[in-house]
């Protein structure tokens, strides 16, 4: 048993309090390798930004959970050699099991999502339930779910209907007593989250997706007052990262994301933590095919990683400071 207090790290406690506060949201940014954690821990620091370390079970397969605890020990340690002591918390994200959320928080989680959307209510409620008693007595804190993310394969009857219900929010938090509480009202996961047929086109072509579902949020609002909310699938796909994949030989089509100006009003809700996951995979992309494009030589990893990394930092500072509002707040 390690806890996350033996690794540095916080719970989410406080800087959600803080955020709902200040209004702004803070960073959730997924990682799986070194040169992403490096990257997420640099710009944060910089920015002086809170930061939540999040990890899917598909990304803790692949690094390994000893290797993964170790680099959340690292992290904490790296951040106060960088000379500015910033929370750093590290979150489970969209757990799927009791088993899986317990043996995160036996390994140094500080953070753990159980995700139950997918279950019918009251057994996402006893589902939450359970992990929320388990992680409560270890001072972990619980995200939830409630409300199905739209996927673009949905038809148009079923996106409606995942809307988060508001008219649940106050009983599901009650009943759970869950810490936030991830809601859909209009992001998905992934680079294309709308089909062309769902967005509009600006002059010159690109796709203008439908607006989030602003009237839901403040609903949830009125009824759980202060309590702090989560957005997942809030990546805003640039073009400018899409093009530079496609130039270099890469084939995204019609991808499209939230706009930034609606995850900036977003933050000054009680939206407290954004999920972002596919902008960095796609900055990462987007420099490594550049690299390798102009110097197809090339085969030392750090020369092809070193400059993804950079270009992965700056994205994040970007976000923190011009999105989230979360610059300057740690
Ligand atoms: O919401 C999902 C995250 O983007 C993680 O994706 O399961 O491919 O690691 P993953
Ligand atoms: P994106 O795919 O929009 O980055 O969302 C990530 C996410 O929600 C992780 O839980
Ligand atoms: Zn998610």
């Amino acid at each position: 048993m390690t806890s996350y207090k033996d690794l540095g790290l916080v719970n989410s406690k406080e800087i959600f309090a803080k955020a709902v506060d200040g209004k702004y949201a803070v960073p959730a940014y997924n990682f799986n390798n070194m040169e992403q954690l490096q990257a997420i821990l640099q710009a944060c620091v910089e920015t002086k930004s809170p930061v939540i370390l999040q990890v899917s079970s598909g990304a803790r397969k692949y690094a390994n959970a000893t290797l993964l605890r170790n680099m959340a020990k690292g992290a904490t340690e790296y951040v106060k050699e960088l000379g500015y002591e910033i929370p750093v918390v590290l979150h489970l994200d969209h757990g799927d099991t009791f088993e899986l959320c317990k043996d995160c928080i036996d390994n140094g989680f500080s953070s753990v999502m159980i995700d139950g959307s997918h279950h019918s209510y009251d057994e996402n409620v006893a589902l939450t339930k359970k992990v929320c008693d388990y992680a409560h007595a270890h001072g972990v804190t619980v995200e939830g779910e409630l409300g199905v993310l739209a996927g673009v394969e949905d038809d148009v009857v079923a996106e409606k209907s995942t809307y988060t219900r508001p008219e649940e929010v106050e009983d599901f938090v009650k009943k759970t007593g869950v810490d936030s509480l991830a809601i859909s009202i209009g992001t998905s996961h992934g680079a294309n989250k709308f089909t062309p047929a769902q967005c509009t086109r600006n002059a010159d072509g690109v796709l203008i997706p439908p607006p989030l579902r602003f009237d839901i949020l403040e609903e949830i609002e009125k009824r759980i007052p202060g309590f702090p909310i989560v957005l997942h699938g809030s990546s805003s796909v640039p073009q400018e990262h899409v093009d530079m994949i496609n130039k270099f030989g890469g084939a995204l089509k019609d991808s499209v994301g939230i706009p930034e100006e609606q995850l900036r009003k977003a933050a000054q809700s009680a939206v407290c933590k954004i999920n972002i996951d596919s902008d960095g995979r796609l900055a990462m992309t987007a420099s490594i095919r550049k690299t390798f494009a102009e110097n197809p030589g090339e085969f030392d990893p750090r020369k092809y990683l070193g400059p993804a990394r950079d270009v992965l930092k700056a994205l994040y500072m970007e976000k923190n400071k011009n999105v989230l509002g979360s610059a300057g707040k740690a």
